[in-house]
């Protein structure tokens, strides 16, 4: 039996669940829980706010333990290693876009806490193509949270092959954004903190911002026009998206991560007149994830974590509700 927390409906407290995951199947591993961080999305899927929630549910999708199971097809994984799990937990492998290397793309593709049990547990299952090593040097309590915050902000800079050249800014100080300022400052960019909370600023600049703005300022948005070739914004709420692209230089892009409900009202002459983009992109396949750990360990990027106990989960996720989580929750046992 796999020992988990799980809400019985939406919004509910989680409680202890036990399942039983059934026979490994071939191309299976289970992982030995150590770690594991909260996403907002864990939050977002447990109210059910994306209407794909199948209850009990059992959050968590940024995992790192060790692989404890084995199934017979697999080949890249040994009993014992240390891996992490993210979004995903299965692909199809066979469509177009698995063959081509974006399986993040994947129609077909399982997600960890989507119809899946996932990792706030003390084991938890996935297809060891979903599964990647830990490089040596990661720092394994922290790790987790690279391979959903992380990844997410990684790959758009690798998908619009971002130059050390480029001003890019980055919306929303949280979990994945604390993490852009960091992989933005070594990619070599000149970066800007968009963020509401005054007390962040200099923590900011301390993780790899050049400068800061308040987010909800029109003044101040208003004084960068021009500025960035690249906005990431990771906020999950509306803001005034067409101030914002007006900071953005022409043939700049603004890059949705965030997964804001409301629908964007944007007027098409602030993209017509200076040919600018809006786009959007889901965390990154697994061959971008080795990449970025690859990157992370070089140049000494690491999640700034507050960790809690498993069984302290439903503090943790109120700490993250309030908006008070610096910058990404995990837990451990
Ligand atoms: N595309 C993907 O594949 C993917 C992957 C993971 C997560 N997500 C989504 O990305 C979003 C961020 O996730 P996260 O885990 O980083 O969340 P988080 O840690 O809660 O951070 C979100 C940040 O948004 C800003 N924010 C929140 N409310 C705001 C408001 N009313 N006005 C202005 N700013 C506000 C805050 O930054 P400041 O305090 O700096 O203002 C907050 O720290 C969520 O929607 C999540 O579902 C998407
Ligand atoms: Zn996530
Ligand atoms: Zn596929």
């Amino acid at each position: 039996m796999i020992h988990a927390y799980a809400a019985r409906e939406p919004g509910a407290k989680l409680e202890p669940f036990e399942y039983d995951p059934g026979e490994l199947m071939p191309v299976e591993v289970e992982i030995d829980v150590e770690y594991c961080g909260i996403c907002h999305s864990d939050l977002s899927m447990l109210d059910n706010e994306w209407g794909m929630t199948s209850y009990p549910f059992v959050p968590g999708h940024e995992v790192v333990g060790r692989v404890a199971g084995v199934g017979s097809q697999v080949k890249n994984l040994q009993m014992g290693d240390l891996v992490g799990l993210g979004w995903h937990a299965a692909y199809c492998n066979d469509c177009a876009v698995c063959r081509s290397g974006d399986q993040n793309l994947c129609a077909g593709a399982t997600g960890t806490i989507v119809g899946h049990h996932g990792g706030f547990a003390d084991k938890v299952r996935a297809e060891a193509d979903a599964v990647i090593r830990l490089p040596e040097g990661l720092d394994v309590e922290s790790a987790g949270p690279l391979f959903c915050g992380g990844i997410t902000v990684f790959n758009p800079l690798v998908q619009y092959d971002v130059q050390p050249t480029d001003r890019v800014a980055v919306i929303g100080i949280g979990g994945l954004g604390h993490l852009a300022l960091q992989f933005l400052n070594a990619w070599g960019c000149e970066v800007t903190a968009f963020t509401s909370h005054a007390s962040k600023r200099e923590e900011a600049l301390r993780m790899g911002a050049h400068h800061t703005v308040n987010s909800r300022s029109a003044e101040e948005i208003a004084a960068a026009a021009g500025s960035f070739d690249l906005i990431l914004s990771t906020v999950n709420v509306k803001l005034d998206w067409n101030l914002y692209l007006q900071t953005l230089k022409p043939k700049g892009r603004l890059h949705f991560v965030g997964a804001t409900l409301e629908p964007l009202d944007v007027g098409a002459f602030g993209l017509i007149s200076a040919q600018r983009s809006i786009s959007g992109s889901p965390v990154g396949s697994p061959g971008t994830m080795v990449t970025m750990l690859d990157f992370a360990v070089r140049h000494g990027i690491r999640p700034v974590i507050e960790t809690f106990r498993f069984d302290q989960v439903t503090d943790a996720l109120k700490h993250l509700r309030e908006g008070q989580a610096k910058y990404r929750i995990v837990l451990a046992h």
